[in-house]
């Protein structure tokens, strides 16, 4: 199992921090919406050059018509990032036209698709979806592996069910991961001792280790628990 540390923060200079704080940790980047948004593609060379082998995961879940899809999937790729995403729900033609653009480039990303974000309960899912989660992401996973992604973005909680009933080597990450009792925003949450029980190739915190006064000891006993 890997971790993979959210870059979340407020400003460039505080998600670099964090990054410098942990730069000699074996580990994966994610530079998201709020941070893409504001500082765009520099923040993806900071990071290459504070430590070459830090992997970058750019987390922008994209969701469009399939020909901008693929545009936007190639310039994902063009960045020089490990892993990007795209929504399931977008559909299989679109995941596809994603595929054949990327796979053809010298260096392909890992394409993972989002299925259900770890923030919906049941109840707030199925207003959207119309079906439980389970089934859905289910169904997204299969329609992903078709298309040939990577992987999938789901909960800890779904992990196991998707390589059991999909192929073991189906990469899962999975976001929602707490040390604590604690969930913020997130809904369908689990600890470290849990994803890893349940399969889960590489877990993502993000609140957990920018918010405490010690990123760098909670990165530690993350790692030390993934054992
Ligand atoms: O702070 P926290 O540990 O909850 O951060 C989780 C990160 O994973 C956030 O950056 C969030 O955008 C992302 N994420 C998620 N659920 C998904 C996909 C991504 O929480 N399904």
């Amino acid at each position: 199992m890997e971790l993979c540390v959210a870059l979340d923060l407020p400003t460039f200079e505080a998600n670099i921090n964090l990054a410098r704080s942990l730069r000699h940790k074996n580990i994966w980047l994610k530079v998201g919406l709020r941070s893409y948004i504001r500082d765009g593609e520099k923040i993806v060379s900071e990071i290459k050059e504070i430590n070459p082998n830090f992997k970058v995961f750019l987390d922008l879940k994209i969701y469009d018509i399939p020909n901008t899809m693929a545009d936007a999937a190639e310039s994902m790729a063009n960045l020089g990032v490990d892993m990007f995403n795209v929504h399931a729900s977008s559909g299989k033609v679109a995941m596809r036209e994603v595929m054949s653009r990327v796979s053809g480039l010298k260096k392909p990303p890992l394409v993972l698709a989002v299925t259900a974000l770890t923030s919906f309960d049941e109840e707030n899912f199925e207003l959207v979806y119309g079906d439980s989660i389970d089934k859905k992401v289910n169904q997204f996973a299969k329609d992903a592996y078709e298309s040939g992604l990577g992987g999938v973005v789901c909960s800890v909680l779904e992990s196991k069910m998707i390589k059991s009933n999909i192929d073991e080597n189906f990469i899962t990450l999975t976001p929602g991961i707490r040390l604590n009792s604690d969930s913020d925003d997130q809904k369908r949450v689990a600890t470290v001792e849990f994803a890893k029980e349940q399969n889960s190739d590489i877990i993502v915190v993000g609140r957990p280790i920018y918010n405490s006064k010690e990123p760098l000891k909670v990165v530690e006993e993350i790692i030390k628990r993934m054992q």
